[in-house]
This record gives structure tokens, sequence and C-alpha cells, in this order.
């Protein structure tokens, strides 16, 4: 196991594609809920992980813009182990410095769900150590649509002048304005893809993956691929 010392050449900016906690419940004969409970686990130790190892933003995808179509039971029961988790982690994270924040279309979600949260990242707001950055109902089209909508908007209204657009201003109305592009991605339990996760922000981003299903992914795991990406050149399109 590398030891903190040995993790040169940190990523600035993880994002984990947490993947598999059904397969995990199905292979154990559980409910897939039960897969989710123990997903939490790992969400737990993952930013436990990362502020220790001096990692600066760590953006997990919690729930997509397309995970409203599993059984609606699923849904609510996500839903309420976000508050669960927010409930149960709080003064933790608050001790540990960690900064909440939130990105996708949050209006969408149930509004106990947006009053909790929001009161979470509030009572963080002044922590200056990892920031933990939940994607929730959160898609990269999505976030690419919201974001030029609200250009043409400020185009139209003479807030924004056409000939200033660049890729920069762009990235200023993404909801990860001013956090840096994910310098790795993470996905676990075998997928091979990104799932509009972070497509613009992604851009330039290594990409790990791993057989390991989520709950199973351990501290142990998470700081090798932490190692391997610290040993990858990165170009950047140059040689
Ligand atoms: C994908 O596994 C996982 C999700 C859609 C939900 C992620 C949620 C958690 C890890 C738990 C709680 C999170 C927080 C932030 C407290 P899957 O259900 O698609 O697995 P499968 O592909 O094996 O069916």
């Amino acid at each position: 196991m590398p030891q903190n010392n040995e993790l040169n050449n940190m990523p600035r900016h993880v994002g984990i594609i947490m993947d598999g906690n059904g397969r995990w419940a199905k292979k154990r004969s559980l409910p897939r809920i039960a897969g989710h409970r123990e997903g939490a686990k790992t969400v737990r130790r993952v930013v436990k992980t990362s502020g220790e190892v001096g990692i600066e933003v760590l953006t997990l995808y919690a729930f997509s813009t397309e995970n409203w179509k599993r059984p609606k039971e699923e849904v609510s029961f996500l839903m309420n182990l976000l508050i669960e988790y927010l409930f149960k982690e709080l003064d933790e994270l608050i001790e540990e410095n960690v900064k909440l924040r939130a990105i996708g279309d949050l209006t969408g979600l149930p509004l106990d769900v947006q009053d909790y949260l929001q009161n979470s990242i509030r009572k963080t707001t002044n922590n200056t150590g990892l920031i933990l950055n939940l994607a929730l109902n959160y898609g990269g089209r999505d976030e690419l649509m919201r974001a030029i909508k609200s250009i043409y908007k400020d185009i139209e209204s003479g807030t924004v002048l056409f000939d200033h657009l660049s890729a920069d201003l762009v990235d200023t109305y993404l909801d990860t304005a001013s956090l840096p592009d994910p310098d790795l991605i993470i996905r676990t339990s075998g997928e091979i893809r990104l799932s509009n996760f972070l497509l613009w922000q992604g851009a330039y981003s290594e990409l790990w993956f791993t057989e390991t299903l989520w709950p199973d992914f351990t501290k142990e795991e998470y700081l090798n691929a932490l190692k391997e990406y610290s040993k990858r050149s990165r170009r950047f399109g140059k040689v």
C-alpha cells in the first residue's frame, strides 16, 4: 500500500462514477437498496482518504438525470439515503474541514432533499479543506443545455457580447464554475464509459477503471488509483 508521502503529483480534482451497488447486492441475494446502503459506507471511506491525501475536490456521481427511470422505491430510497448520509456525517465533515457543494439541476430534487442539502452546504461554507462536490440530478448534457440557455439570455440582454464567447467564459456558466477540471475520473464495476459525467470538464481527464463493485472499493485500491495517476504523463495535446 502506498504511504501518503509516496503520493506525489496528486490530482487536484478526482471525479468518481460510483457503480455496482446493485450487482453487489444481487451477488448476495439482497435487495438493490442494500447495495446502496453499503455504497454509502464506501463514500465515507473515500471522502476521508481524499481529505487525508490532500485532494482539493472530490466529485461523486450520486444521482444522474437518467436515474429517475429506476423503480420509484429505489429512487426514494436513494433520496432518503442522501439525507441520512448528511444527517449522520455532517458533524464529522465539519470537523474534517470539508466544504460541501453540489452540481446538477438541484431544483429537480424533492423539496426536503433540497432543504437538507442547502442547510448542510451553508453549515460547511467557511471550511477550507476538501471540497466534497455531490453530483445530484446531474447530467453533462443537461448542464451544458442549461449553460447554453443562460449564455443565450445574457447575449440577448447585452450582459455578454457574442464576440467575447470563449471556452473560459463557458466554464463560468457550468455548475462546476470556479472548480478545477477533474484530473482523474474513476469508474468502478467494470463499465468502461462516462455515462454523461463531467463531459465538458473531463476533456483531458485521465480515466481509471476497475472491476471492483463500489461497495467493495477499498482505501487501498483508491490509493493505488491515485498512485497510478501520479505516474501518468499528461500532455494536453502537446508532444
Ligand atoms: C450505481 O450503482 C449507483 C448509484 C446510481 C447511486 C450511488 C449512490 C451511492 C453510492 C450511495 C449514497 C451516496 C451518497 C453520496 C451518500 P447501480 O445501482 O447502478 O449498480 P448496478 O449497475 O450494479 O445495478
